[in-house]
């Protein structure tokens, strides 16, 4: 179990601290496929790499299976079994797509074919792959989906996600869903978060967590919060739509 006792993050801009996490507190339950939700900028990023410490809090304590991770590594706590999948992979030069999958799975010898089926699992043809730099070559989407093997090898106690389905096309889309539908089924003592703005990666999960303007707003089962999400105003429209077209600034 994960659990975020009142945890703050700010950032200094022109000498003064802008909070973008503002005493959050949270209980990431075991066996269960948690979704984290909300507006853009709202802080679901920042609360990922607080739980995978790419950063750290300003204040507060971030527990693991009881154990305080607040001042551990990211090496400590993917040793502990907390796998990250970033918003924006990292490319690694130099380093083939066959050695990532071995370094995830923790198998120097994980002959090729095993590697194979983590990149099959998300879509990739996996012989076209395999042996590929993970460098600038890689279009977006392909960096994106082999960041998502990675993690599926590691088979962590925590996987987390930032938006998978960010620059993942619509055929890959769907079998994303199938793979995470077949984590979620074989979950056991793990547990699973997916920071998504997709309705249909929120229709598979066992919670949901709204997060906004740095705060939890709610969080409950899908079938308590999907319906107070799914057809609300808009935030632009609730902003005032700008009408780009009218050109009235002439
Ligand atoms: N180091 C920083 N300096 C200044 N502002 C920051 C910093 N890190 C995050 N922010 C701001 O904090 C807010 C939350 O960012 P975050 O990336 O967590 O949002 P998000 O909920 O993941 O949004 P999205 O849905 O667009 O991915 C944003 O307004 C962002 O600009
Ligand atoms: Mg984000």
């Amino acid at each position: 179990m994960l659990e975020l006792k009142n945890i703050v993050y700010q950032v200094e801009e022109n000498g003064e601290g802008i909070g973008i996490l503002n005493d959050v507190s949270l209980v990431i339950p075991d066996g269960k496929l948690t979704v984290i939700t909300g507006p853009n900028g709202g802080g679901k990023s920042t609360l990922a790499r607080i739980i995978a410490g790419v950063v750290k809090p300003t204040s507060g304590k971030i527990f693991f299976n009881g154990q305080d991770i607040t001042d551990m590594s990211i090496t400590d706590r993917a040793r502990l079994g907390i796998g990250f999948a970033f918003q924006q992979p990292v490319r690694f030069k130099g380093i083939r797509v066959v050695d990532l999958i071995r370094l995830a799975k923790g198998e120097k010898k994980l002959s090729s074919s095993d590697a194979c089926k983590y990149l099959a699992a998300v879509g990739l043809c996996a012989k076209d792959y395999i042996n590929r730099e993970v460098n600038s070559s890689l279009s977006g989407g392909e960096l994106k989906r082999i960041e998502i093997a990675t993690v599926l090898a590691k088979k962590s106690a925590l996987s987390v996600f930032d938006e998978p389905e960010a620059g993942i096309d619509l055929w890959s889309f769907q079998n994303l869903i199938e793979v995470f539908d077949g984590m979620r089924k074989n979950i056991e003592g793990s547990s699973i978060i997916i920071i998504s703005h997709q309705e249909r990666i929120l229709q598979i999960a066992d919670e949901i967590v709204l997060v906004k303007e740095g705060k939890i707003d709610c969080q409950g089962t899908c079938d308590e919060i999907l319906p107070k999400l799914v057809g609300t105003e808009s935030a632009v429209k609730s902003c005032g739509v700008i009408d780009l077209w009218k050109g009235g600034d002439n």
